[in-house]
C-alpha cells in the first residue's frame, strides 16, 4: 500500500497525537511546531521535524493542522507558498472564523477542508472516534483514507463554517448536560446524598432520553421541532415553567451556586411569555429563534 505524506503543523497535545498516529498508520510524517523541541518522541518513532514552516509545507502536499485557532495557522503560514496544497484544520474556531480561512487558503491557490475533532487526545484513531468535515467533497475524498487514520471522516458539506457548527452543536450539549448533572449532584450532597446515590438515576434518565430508551424523548422531541408543532397536552411548557422556578428555589435554599437553574428558570420563563405556555418543551426552540433584542 502507498502510503500519502503528511505534513502536520502544531504539536500541543492534540497535533503530537495526530502525528504519532499517521505514523504508526505508515504515512511519512513531517512534523513542525511554533516552539521547537516538542517532536523528540516523533522523530524517535520516524517523524521528520522540518526546522521552519515553509520546508514543513514543501514536505507534502496534504497539511493537517492543529494548533490553538485559525489565527495561529495564519500567524504560522504567512508568507510560505501554500499553492496546490490541501490544509486540513481540525482546530477550534468560530463557523466564521472558518469561512474566513477558507477564502484566504483560496487567495494562496490552497483548498482549506475544516474539521471538528470529537475526541481527546488519548482517543485519537482509536474505535468510536470521528471528526465532521466540510469544504470541496472532491479534495476531501482524495485524503479521507489518510484521514481516516484519526477516525471516522463524517463529511457534512461545502460550507467551511459547518464543521465547527457541527462541532460546537455538540459540545453545548456535552457540556450543558455533564454541568447540569454537576448542578444536580451538588444540590443532593447538600442534604448528605452523595453523587453515587444520584448517578443511576440520572444515567437511566439519560439512556431514556436517548433514541433507543423506553421513552425515546429526543426522538419524539426531534420529529416536533422539524414539523413545527410542540404537544404541550401531557405537560404544558406552562407548568414547567413554574416547575423550573422551584428547582431555583432549591437551590437558593440550598445556599448553592445559582448561575445554571436562574438561566433555565429564565429560559422557561420567557417561553412562556412568548405566548409558548400551553405549548410543549420543544416550544423552547422556537424562543432561541427570536433572541431578546
Ligand atoms: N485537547 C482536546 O481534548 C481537544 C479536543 C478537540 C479539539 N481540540 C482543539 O484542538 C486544538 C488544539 O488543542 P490542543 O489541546 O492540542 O492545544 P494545546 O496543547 O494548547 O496546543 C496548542 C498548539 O497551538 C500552537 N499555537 C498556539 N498559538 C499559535 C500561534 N499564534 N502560532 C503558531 N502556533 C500556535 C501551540 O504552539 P506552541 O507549542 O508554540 O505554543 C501548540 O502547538 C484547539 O483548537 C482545541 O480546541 C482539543
Amino acid at each position: 500500500m502507498n502510503h500519502e505524506a503528511v505534513t502536520v503543523i502544531g504539536l500541543g497535545a492534540m497535533g503530537s497525537k495526530m502525528a504519532e498516529v499517521l505514523l504508526a498508520a505508515g504515512h511519512p510524517t513531517t512534523v513542525w511546531n511554533r516552539t521547537p523541541g516538542r517532536a523528540a518522541h516523533l522523530i524517535a518513532a520516524g517523524a521528520a521535524e522540518a526546522p521552519t514552516a515553509a520546508e514543513a509545507v514543501a514536505a507534502s502536499n496534504l497539511l493537517v493542522i492543529s494548533q490553538l485557532d485559525y489565527a495561529a495557522m495564519e500567524d504560522s503560514l504567512q508568507g510560505v507558498d501554500l499553492t496546490g496544497k490541501v490544509l486540513v484544520n481540525l482546530s477550534s474556531d468560530s463557523p466564521d472564523r472558518l469561512r474566513q480561512g477558507g477564502r484566504w487558503a483560496t487567495e494562496r491557490a490552497a483548498t482549506l477542508i475544516t474539521a471538528g475533532i470529537m475526541v481527546p487526545p488519548p482517543g485519537i484513531g482509536q474505535p468510536g472516534a470521528y471528526s465532521f468535515y466540510s469544504g470541496p467533497r472532491e479534495v476531501l475524498e482524495v485524503h479521507t483514507s489518510t484521514l481516516e487514520a484519526l477516525g471516522r471522516v463524517d463529511y457534512v458539506g461545502t460550507d467551511p463554517g459547518l464543521a465547527m457548527l457541527y462541532y460546537q452543536a455538540m459540545l453545548n450539549v456535552f457540556w450543558a448536560t455533564l454541568t447540569s448533572y454537576f448542578y444536580s449532584a451538588a444540590l443532593v450532597g447538600s442534604a448528605g446524598v452523595s453523587a453515587g446515590e444520584l448517578r443511576p438515576y440520572v444515567a437511566t434518565m439519560l439512556v431514556d432520553l436517548a433514541e433507543n430508551g423506553p421513552m425515546g424523548f429526543l426522538k419524539i422531541l426531534t420529529a416536533e421541532i422539524e414539523a413545527g408543532h410542540y404537544s404541550g397536552d401531557q405537560n404544558s411548557l406552562h407548568m414547567q415553567a413554574v416547575g423550573s422556578e422551584h428547582v431555583l428555589q432549591a437551590f437558593t435554599q440550598a445556599g448553592l451556586d445559582t448561575t445554571l437553574p436562574a438561566a433555565l428558570a429564565a429560559i422557561f420563563a420567557r417561553t412562556d411569555a412568548d405566548g409558548h405556555g400551553q405549548e410543549g418543551l420543544g416550544s423552547i426552540v422556537e424562543m432561541i429563534r427570536k433572541p431578546a433584542a
